[in-house]
C-alpha cells in the first residue's frame, strides 16, 4: 500500500529533523510505556521522520511507520533502510494481519477531521488485546500561543484563522476510546513546558513550523508584520530570560482492545 496524501504535507522534513528533533526525544518515555518486545509487530501512526519508529525496532520489534507526508517517509526510509515506512492517512488506512501495538507521538492531534474514525482504524489494524499507546496534545495545549495568534490575526483585521488540530479533554478522548472497542489501563493529562531551543525566532517560528496551513491565503507582505506581533503578544507569557517556552499539554494513554 503507498499512497500519497499531498494536503497532509504540513511541514519541511529537513527542518523537522534539526530544528524541532525535541518532539522525538521527548517521546522517548512513550516508548518505555510501549515496551515492545522482540518478534512482535507494532505499527507507529504519524511515525512522521522515523526516529522513535527506529527506536522501537531497535528494541527488537517489527515494526511499520505510516505517516500523512511523503517528504517525512521519503527521508524515513532515507534514514532507516532497515525499516518499513509507507504513506497513509490515519483516517484511512487498513492493514493485512494486524499488529500487537498501534504507537503514535505527537500525531493524533493532527488528525482533526474525525478521531473516532482514527481511533476505529487502530482498533481494526489490532488483533483482540492488543495495545494503543499514544501521546497527543491534550485540552488547553498552546493556549498562549493559540490566543497571541487569534489575537494579531484580529488587529490586523483578517479572518480568525482555522487551527489544524483536535486537543480534548482526558475525559472526551477516554470516552471515544471506549466508545470503539478500548479498555484504558492508563491515561495522563499535564504541563510540558517545553524549550523552543531552536526557534531563535520565538513563537513566530513556532507558527511557520507547526501552523503554516493558517498563513495560506495571506497578502504576503503582512506575514512577516503578523508573526512580529504574535511574538510580541506570546512574548510576556512565553518568553524566559533563557528563551522561548511552549506552553505544551499532553495527553499520554496506554488502552487495550478488548
Ligand atoms: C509532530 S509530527 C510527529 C512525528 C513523530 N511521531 C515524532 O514523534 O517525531 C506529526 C506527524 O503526523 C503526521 N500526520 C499529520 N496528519 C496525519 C494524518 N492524517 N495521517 C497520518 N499522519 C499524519 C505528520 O505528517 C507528521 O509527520
Amino acid at each position: 500500500m503507498r499512497y500519497d496524501t499531498p494536503s497532509l504535507e504540513r511541514w519541511n522534513s529537513r527542518a523537522y529533523d534539526s530544528s524541532f528533533g525535541y518532539v522525538s526525544t521527548q517521546g522517548a518515555p512513550l516508548v518505555d510505556l510501549l515496551d515492545p518486545r522482540p518478534g512482535e509487530r507494532v505499527l507507529d501512526l504519524g511515525c512522521g521522520t522515523g526516529v522513535l519508529t527506529a527506536q522501537i525496532a531497535f528494541r527488537g520489534a517489527e515494526v511499520l511507520g505510516i505517516d500523512g507526508s511523503s517528504a517525512m517517509i521519503e527521508k524515513a526510509l532515507a534514514q532507516y533502510p532497515g525499516i518499513n515506512f509507507i504513506v497513509g492517512d490515519g483516517h484511512d488506512f487498513s492493514v493485512v494481519d494486524p499488529y500487537d501495538a498501534v504507537f503514535s507521538n505527537a500525531a493524533l492531534h493532527w488528525m482533526s477531521r474525525d478521531p473516532g474514525t482514527v481511533i476505529a482504524n487502530v482498533r481494526e489494524a489490532l488483533t483482540p488485546g492488543g495495545r494503543f499507546v499514544a501521546e497527543m496534545g491534550g485540552a488547553g495545549n498552546c493556549a498562549e500561543l493559540t490566543a497571541a495568534m487569534l489575537t494579531a490575526w484580529r488587529e490586523y483585521g483578517l479572518r480568525e484563522p482555522e487551527l489544524p488540530w483536535y486537543f480534548p479533554s482526558p475525559a472526551e478522548y477516554a470516552r471515544r476510546l471506549e466508545k470503539e472497542g478500548f479498555v484504558v489501563r492508563l491515561l495522563e493529562y499535564f504541563d510540558r513546558p517545553t524549550p523552543l531551543d531552536e526557534c531563535p525566532g520565538g513563537a513566530a517560528d513556532w507558527v511557520r513550523m507547526f501552523a503554516s496551513s493558517v498563513l495560506e491565503g495571506l497578502p504576503p507582505e503582512i506575514v512577516e508584520p503578523l508573526l512580529h506581533r504574535v511574538n510580541e503578544l506570546a512574548a510576556p507569557a512565553l518568553r524566559r530570560e533563557t528563551g522561548w517556552m511552549a506552553d505544551y499539554v499532553r495527553l499520554r494513554f496506554a488502552a487495550v482492545r478488548r
